[in-house]
């Protein structure tokens, strides 16, 4: 991961060694976790209080003997004992200015260094021939988002989108519109999604209910994998039509993402069995092959197990999952393995890193492998969110709806705009309300789909956040052809919310680190908020045009557009020029 002088790792380096300095019991001691932002102060350490009780000395006497320790610093301009004990830290206003600088100067914003991983993410991923539900939508922003953040700080990025395309279930399907009586291919081509949606209900029923048809489906599953003709063309047509559904949305959202569905590995499934045989893990068990890792235990404390091959000889979604991740380590080489999914899936991921782990394939040491898992989405009924007749055109029509509501309100505010104009921003309002208001939720909690919540202009919102957005740059259009924009330079920080609105574009690089190492995209809105809150604060007190430090306040006003225009495409969401 990328890294470099930030505010927040620079200042607990300086601290410890203070600390060092002033007590020599202390080695060895951290003080980063007791490091914080405060509203009193710019930054805060309470090490003194932690570390009272172990050295028998009253906090308030710890910390004024570190204070004292500090010299002239590049970092920090003061620090103060404040309360019991607290250290507070202020920054100095030099370090706050050049680091803005810095961002002003670099395409990157000031983000730098650190060592290339190669990551792969594995998001989105519905199932052909059924409907991609708003879990699926949920899974393609969150991971969208991770990838572009990934990608910006210089990671070599993989999207697959594994797609349920493989299995049973089509050996059903497969069979049941083979046995249409006006079975053609050529009309199986020209289908669409809701016929197959139908076609797959009606399969369903007939597998649980006639013995003789759930023959044929594992026949027909069988005849698939050895290249049967027709059954390999209908399968395509399938496929090819549920693609174009989902590539729909994915338009829409502007999310690129490689197809590799779970087709893909059943040239390796058997392999993989054989493998993890021979590696003597397999257990058979009912006839099925399976995998028991320490720790997986039901209610009745039975030893749970991963099934790698069904009794009837069939693989499953287990099996593939562990042929991908063979894959993925030894064939693609990747260095972080992500999976976004919905919670319901933790246990399945958790024992399929355990049994990689087991096969000696997966070492963590090496690796980094994680499940990012998220939460419901639910309706304003507080139940499970449904679009209304449940299929795939519903889900278009969801992030219509936000753009038509878009729209509207845009109406309402500027009805003089060109048609045009207000088109082209309310699309990138709603989509933008839609995912915002996703990812601005900790992605582990469930998250309650409210249009009007969504569009609002105050709050932690998309509008808010475009809306400050749009603030810089009518300034700069006022008054920024005076400038050189590429050669502004922040000079001067004196008023309190100029000096905050520096420090808090100087933390940008940290909110992205954390939405990176964290997998929370969050963390990534609740900055821009602040910056956005903070930004109208500075706009409240700071005249920009016609003060004497216009052109460093000018600086202050283009950074904060780049960070949050460049923070929000990291969510995946455009700004407008205006609003
Ligand atoms: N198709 C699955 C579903 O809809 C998600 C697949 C996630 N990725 C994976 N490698 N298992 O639930």
């Amino acid at each position: 991961m990328r890294s470099c002088g930030h505010v927040q790792s620079t200042i607990p380096s300086l601290l410890q060694s203070l600390f060092s300095a002033s007590f020599t019991q202390v080695a060895g001691f951290d003080v980063q976790a007791d490091i914080s932002r405060s509203k009193v102060a710019e930054y805060q350490c309470n090490s003194a209080l932690r570390l009272a009780k172990q050295m028998g000395i009253k906090p308030f006497e710890i910390a004024q003997k570190v204070v004292a320790q500090i010299k002239d610093s590049d970092l920090i301009s003061k620090l103060e004992v404040a309360g019991p004990g607290f250290i507070n830290i202020t920054i100095n206003p030099k370090y706050l200015s050049a680091s803005v600088n810095k961002q002003l100067q670099s395409p990157t914003l000031g983000i730098d260094g650190g060592k290339q991983l190669r990551i792969i993410i594995d998001f989105s991923s519905p199932n052909t021939a059924k409907e991609m539900h708003v879990g699926h939508l949920r899974s393609t922003i969150i991971g969208d988002s991770l990838a572009r953040t990934f990608e910006f700080l210089g990671h070599d990025v993989v999207r697959l989108n594994h797609i349920g395309d493989w299995g049973t279930a089509f050996g059903m399907l497969i069979a049941h519109i083979k046995s249409q009586e006006d079975f053609s291919l050529q009309k199986i081509e020209q289908s669409n999604l809701q016929e197959l949606m139908r076609l797959y209900k009606e399969s369903k029923k007939r597998f649980d209910e006639d013995p003789f048809f759930k023959k044929q489906s594992q026949m027909e599953v069988v005849a698939l994998q050895g290249g049967d003709e027709t059954s390999r063309k209908i399968w395509e047509s399938i496929c090819t039509i549920s693609r174009n559904a989902y590539q729909e949305i994915y338009e829409m959202l502007g999310v690129h993402i490689q197809e590799r569905g779970e087709s893909f590995y059943n040239p390796y499934l058997s392999s993989v069995v054989q493998e993890l045989e021979q590696k003597g893990l397999v257990t058979v068990s009912d006839g099925a092959k399976c995998i028991f890792v320490e720790g997986f235990e039901n209610r009745d404390g039975e030893k749970m197990p991963l099934i790698v091959q069904k009794s009837d000889g069939g693989f499953n979604y287990d099996t593939t999952d562990m042929a991908a991740i063979f894959h993925r380590i030894r064939d693609e080489k990747a260095d972080w393995l992500v999976y976004v999914t919905d919670m319901g899936q933790a246990l399945h991921f958790d024992m399929i890193f355990k049994a990689a782990e087991k096969a000696k394939v997966l070492d963590l040491e090496k690796t980094r492998v994680d499940h990012v898992p998220f939460g419901l989405v639910l309706g304003s009924d507080g139940k499970k969110f449904k679009t209304r007749s449940g299929d795939t055109e519903k889900l278009v029509d969801l992030l219509n709806e936000a753009v038509e509501r878009a729209e509207a309100i845009l109406q309402t505010r500027n009805p003089d705009w060109p048609e045009a104009e207000r088109k082209k921003i309310a699309h990138i309002l709603g989509l933008g309300a839609v995912k915002y208001a996703d990812l601005s939720c900790h992605r582990g909690g469930d998250y309650t789909f409210s249009y009007d919540r969504m569009l609002r202009f105050e709050g932690n919102t998309a509008a808010f956040i475009m809306y400050s957005y749009v603030r810089t740059q009518s300034i700069k259009r006022k008054i920024g052809t005076k400038y050189k924009l590429d050669e502004l330079k922040v000079t001067s920080l004196v008023e309190p919310n100029e000096r905050a609105l520096a420090l808090q574009l100087a933390q940008f690089p940290e909110a992205i680190e954390a939405a990176a190492q964290e997998l929370l995209p969050n963390r990534l809105t609740e900055y821009l908020y602040s910056l956005s809150e903070q930004f109208n604060l500075f706009f409240r007190d700071c005249r920009v045009e016609g003060d004497p430090n216009e052109s460093s306040r000018l600086a202050l006003v283009e950074a904060t557009g780049r960070v949050l225009k460049q923070g929000l495409s990291l969510l995946g969401i455009d700004v407008p020029e205006r609003m």
